[in-house]
């Protein structure tokens, strides 16, 4: 069971300063993230959202020597490009701070100190790829070269991007140069370490408990599990560059601290941004010092070591020191890798798409339903532009859009645009009513687990239900029959809609901003509360304002566009699929599924692909006509019990009566397979 908190935490990776976010940033960590903490913010609990821009680091650097211009020109063009494009996208942060900030050059140097005069950090000498010509060393991504692991012949300084492994530049083979393109020497430099290694015991029990404490995912814990295994080694937390927080000892004045080091703290340091701007200089303590204060770190995959590793032991290093404690995450919700159109996104090829030149032409709330419904939770997940189209037409506008505008069109028409007065509610209302409220709890248990895929398709099902219960109803019919009936349905629609704004906020923040004005509702859905979706709240015979677009629907030719405007893809042996719109489980149930037995099965004459079978479904024999010729010969198909929708609309095929449809699966290599049950199961036996 995990703990009752008072405020709640929340961090978002700081990206880097160095390009553009794309859609796979967003997937990873941002809009999770920002999903996360708008819940919370409708539970009225005492949440921040924290993140900034990382602006230190080896590739700043060297996309500056690039351009021929400063880091500081690089960062600051960044910082704002992603800023602005969060702000487009919805990204709700209490603050978005910067690394290059004095408070943040303090914050990490004060963090430093600490640890060095503890005696913490040991200084060591070691030797360094130097570039004679360029007189510098070559830290990190400085240096290119042959990876000692897989022979991957582009491995970076400090990792293989191909096999994983964590590298120190000495150990590449044929190392070069970035600057000079020159084969470096070897030199001896001096660095400061952090002894990770001593604080493997303690990190594998706060790892331990962390299942106890707020169910981490298993991806995380096992990522965790194999840098324990391997043994946790001391890593470097200085480097011989010029750009970055300046390492606050005299004899060390040339050199910065490692970006990592100071990164990490730039949560710190912005959430102390925060404070001073709040004009309470001190209330991040009330968050980061305060044991019942739950922090929740949002990164994408490739960060977990360091948030689930490297912080909390620095963590751990400056509370032994016994005069303020920090907290330590809670829960490390790392997302896998989104991929675009099947593949990985990739600056250099052009593959892929930024968040700014995405949400030029589209609306946020459709990428980000979007992204919602294709989040990479356990496993890596992709983006397709025709899932998009499908998203934003079948579900967004078709479902969503649709309940809203028919509900308030009718009341238009036919109740002077007022909210009409509710009579007596039937059983039917009452189910629509327990709905509203039981979607409010399942879906805010699966935000809390963060399942926020699940917990939107909840939500959705909750308009498809919706729909239904205006469809089942008939307000066109009870308008004329029974003015009352049809008032009371109308009033429990509008309810609906007004829930609908409420639950979708985290999902849609601008959609349902419109659906709030368009009930004429005072203040803004961002502070309505959730445990209050459910109810009846509406004031009868309120005055509604006019119903106004909610989605517009994507035409094929913008799509056909983006697809043809990709770059050619890399052969891949891994096909991309898409899926049909996603349906609700009382869609599925629709269909009766049976095993049936087939008793006879013989050639549809004058057809080389059409079977005319007799199946025995329990007491009803029928025939049922299957495109399976070119297949199975018909004494293949005797005696076999297979699956048959059998309340399928009966067809003619060829002359022939159908009544039913064989299941088979395909696939693109022109195999076909009837789908037979693995054990015996007797005909007329349900599958579902
Ligand atoms: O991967 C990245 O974009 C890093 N800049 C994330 C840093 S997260 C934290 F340490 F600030
Ligand atoms: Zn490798």
């Amino acid at each position: 069971m995990s703990r009752q908190f008072n405020k709640i935490l929340v961090t978002a990776a700081l990206p880097y300063a160095n390009g553009k976010i794309h859609l796979g940033h967003l997937a990873g960590a941002y809009l999770p993230a920002d999903i996360y903490v708008r819940y919370q913010r409708l539970l009225k609990r005492d949440v921040i959202f924290i993140c900034g821009s990382d602006e230190h680091g080896v590739p700043i650097t060297i996309t500056a020597e690039q351009e021929k211009t400063t880091p500081q020109a690089i960062v600051d063009r960044y910082h704002e490009l992603n800023k602005k494009a969060f702000e487009q996208f919805g990204m709700s942060f209490d603050n978005y701070s910067r690394t290059s900030l004095p408070l943040h050059h303090d914050t990490a140097s004060e963090f430093f100190l600490k640890l060095y005069k503890a005696g913490i950090l040991k200084e060591k000498k070691e030797k360094q790829l130097y570039d004679q010509k360029a007189g510098m060393f070559l830290p990190d991504r400085y240096v290119e070269g042959t990876c000692p692991v897989c022979a991957n012949p582009d491995a970076r300084g400090d990792q293989c991007e191909k096999c994983g492994t964590f590298l120190n530049p000495i150990e590449l083979k044929n190392p070069k140069s970035k600057i000079s393109g020159e084969t470096p020497t070897v030199k001896e430099t001096t660095h400061l370490y952090f002894p990770l290694g001593d604080y493997q015991k303690k990190l594998e029990e706060y790892i331990s408990g962390a299942d106890k404490r707020d169910g981490w995912k298993e991806n995380v814990l096992q990522y965790c599990r194999s840098w324990f295994k391997d043994g946790l080694q001391d890593r470097a937390v200085t480097r011989d560059l010029q750009w970055g927080v300046k390492v606050p000892l005299e004899n060390l004045n040339d050199k910065v601290l490692y970006v990592w080091f100071d990164a990490v703290l730039g949560y710190i340091s912005s959430t102390k941004e925060l404070s001073k701007i709040k004009g309470n200089p001190d209330l991040w303590k009330e968050y980061w010092l305060d044991p019942s204060t739950k922090y929740v770190a949002f990164i994408g995959k490739d960060n977990v070591v360091f948030h689930c590793i490297v912080f909390p032991a620095m963590l751990m290093a400056w509370n032994e020191q016994n005069d303020s404690t920090y907290i330590l995450p809670e829960n490390v919700p790392a997302n896998e890798f989104l991929n675009f159109e099947g593949q990985k996104f990739s600056k250099s090829r052009g593959w892929g798409i930024d968040v700014d030149e995405f949400l030029a032409e589209f609306p946020a709330d459709a990428l980000r339903y979007t992204l919602t419904m294709n989040l990479p939770e356990s496993r890596d997940a992709d983006f397709y532009w025709k899932d998009f189209q499908a998203r934003v037409n079948n579900e967004l506008a078709d479902i969503l859009g649709n309940f809203v505008n028919r509900t308030v069109t009718f009341l238009h028409k036919n109740f002077e645009g007022k909210v009409p007065e509710r009579g007596k509610l039937n059983e039917v209302d009452e189910q629509l009513i327990s709905l509203l409220n039981s979607t409010a709890k399942t879906a805010g248990g699966l935000f809390e687990k963060y399942k926020l895929r699940d917990a939107t398709l909840e939500i959705m099902n909750l308009a498809r239900a919706a729909n239904k219960y205006f469809n089942d109803n008939e307000p066109w019919k009870t308008l004329k029959s029974d003015r009352q009936r049809c008032a009371t349905t109308m009033n429990i629609c509008l309810h609906t809609v007004r829930a609908l704004a409420i639950l979708f906020e985290p999902i849609l923040p601008f959609s349902v901003e419109k659906m709030w004005k368009i009930m004429n509702l005072s203040g803004s859905v961002h502070d309505a509360v959730w445990n209050n979706a459910g109810a009846l709240a509406l004031q009868e015979g309120s005055q509604l304002n006019q119903p106004e677009i909610l989605f517009t629907k994507i035409e094929d030719e913008v799509i056909n566009k983006h697809i043809s405007q990709l770059p050619s893809k890399q052969t891949s042996d891994k096909k991309p699929l898409i899926f049909k719109p996603t349906i609700a489980i009382e869609d599925f149930q629709k269909i009766d599924l049976r095993i049936a037995e087939v008793i006879q099965a013989e050639k549809v004459q004058k057809s080389d692909k059409l079977l005319k079978l007799i199946v025995r479904i329990g007491s009803d024999e029928r025939q049922v006509i299957a495109g399976i010729a070119q297949h199975y010969k018909p004494e293949q198909l005797v005696g076999k019990r297979i699956v048959v929708v059998a309340n399928l609309a009966p067809a003619k095929l060829m002359g022939q009566e159908s009544r039913g449809m064989l299941l088979a699966a395909s696939d693109d290599q022109g195999q076909l397979a009837v789908l037979i049950p693995e054990k015996t199961i007797l005909d007329g036996g349900i599958v579902k």
